[in-house]
């Protein structure tokens, strides 16, 4: 059942291209984007004064990446929480917010629980759902399903890029209807989002390279992963991947932090690993990467097609083809899935299944 693949974490990675394609295309109508299930009028949409988005782990991470895409091409102010957090806090919400909840398996309690509290408070709550007929899926007012297909290893991959390019697709139409992308805008970004299942089948062919890599790693005391803005984001998921399936020990940090007590943590040889993908920071980023090479870090980059001035600073770099600066982070967490999920093979850990963690987690 897994097809030839070695694990159900590496059969999912080269689900990805499928996951990305079966979750755009039912969306796409004679150039436009279509989500009926949304069931919000053109009217509703211009309404929104604020969106909140609400998940837990990975699924979180997407909400971080799409803060950006959000704010950035629709303009609309975005919160991004825990589930866990937020159910606690008495978060402030009115009828101009719209809630989006975030979520694989459809059962998760805490992110099940936040869904209900902003229901009864009124709240119109939108889940973004892979799970057909889970609990959030039943209970949300309308759910856009991911369309990734089952998913069996814990750590998830193919079902959190269907959740980015669900979080795009929103943020693309809020952007159109709202005025804030044109007509021309919009067509650009739909071919570019049409090209990202060839792009990311082209990085999952770099596994031999990455593999090789990564087994340079493997007795590695504590890896770091460094960005700012969506390389935040990308860098939180990047490193969460690869702690959970390897267990070593990795931190993100939003690259301009580091000087506030992390960098202490570099030694000789640590890996630090840098995510580069929006041009109008590249070069505040390099010189985080300057200050940890300095201290002996060993900094692998990923970035650009275009961005050859990484290599200034950068002792191996992965360049990715060039897409949309809200979509980088489709493109750059390839290679740090296939960094992780190798590392974690190379030490022989249960990559399917890691130590102590459930594929879905129903307690809160
Ligand atoms: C990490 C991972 C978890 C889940 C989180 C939310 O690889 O899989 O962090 O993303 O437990 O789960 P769902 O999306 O099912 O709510």
């Amino acid at each position: 059942e897994k097809g030839g693949y070695e694990h159900f974490m590496l059969k999912e990675m080269y689900e990805q291209p499928k996951a990305i394609m079966d979750t755009f295309s039912p969306r796409l109508k004679n150039g436009n984007i279509v989500i009926e299930e949304l069931g919000m009028s053109e009217e509703d949409i211009r309404s929104i004064r604020k969106i909140m988005i609400v998940a837990c782990g990975s699924a979180y991470h997407t909400g971080m990446t799409s803060k950006y895409v959000f704010e950035g091409l629709a303009r609309i102010p975005v919160e991004v929480d825990l589930a866990s957090e937020f159910r606690y806090r008495n978060p402030i919400l009115d009828e101009g917010t719209l809630l989006i909840v975030v979520s694989q398996s459809g059962e998760t309690a805490d992110t099940l629980a936040a869904l209900r509290e902003a229901k009864d408070k009124g709240v119109r709550v939108l889940g973004i759902v892979n799970v057909v007929g889970s609990s959030i899926a039943r209970e949300a007012d309308n759910v856009m399903y991911t369309w990734a297909g089952p998913e069996i290893a814990v750590a998830t991959t193919k079902a959190y890029s269907a959740q980015l390019i669900s979080l795009y697709l929103l943020a693309m139409k809020f952007a159109h209807v709202r005025g804030e992308l044109s007509d021309k805008g919009l067509a650009d970004m739909i071919e570019e989002l049409k090209e990202l299942p060839t792009q990311v089948e082209m990085l999952l062919n770099n596994k031999n390279k990455i593999q090789k890599f990564a087994n340079r790693y493997l007795a590695a005391k504590s890896i770091f992963f460094i960005g700012r803005g969506i390389d935040y984001a990308i860098s939180l998921e990047g490193s969460l991947k690869l702690k959970e399936v390897s267990y070593i020990h990795s931190e993100a940090y939003a690259a301009g932090e580091l000087k506030h007590g992390t960098i202490s943590l570099i030694e000789e040889g640590t890996l630090v690993c840098s995510v580069l993908t929006q041009e109008e920071l590249y070069k505040k980023t390099i010189s985080n990467m300057v200050e940890v090479k300095t201290r002996g870090a060993f900094v692998m980059a990923v970035t650009n097609v275009d961005n050859t001035e990484v290599e200034k600073a950068a002792d191996y770099v992965i360049y990715l083809p060039k897409t949309n600066k809200y979509f980088t982070n489709s493109l750059a967490i390839i290679p740090l899935q296939l960094f992780g999920y190798y590392v974690a093979v190379g030490r022989g850990c249960d990559v399917d299944k890691p130590r102590n963690l459930a594929k879905s987690v129903t307690v809160e």
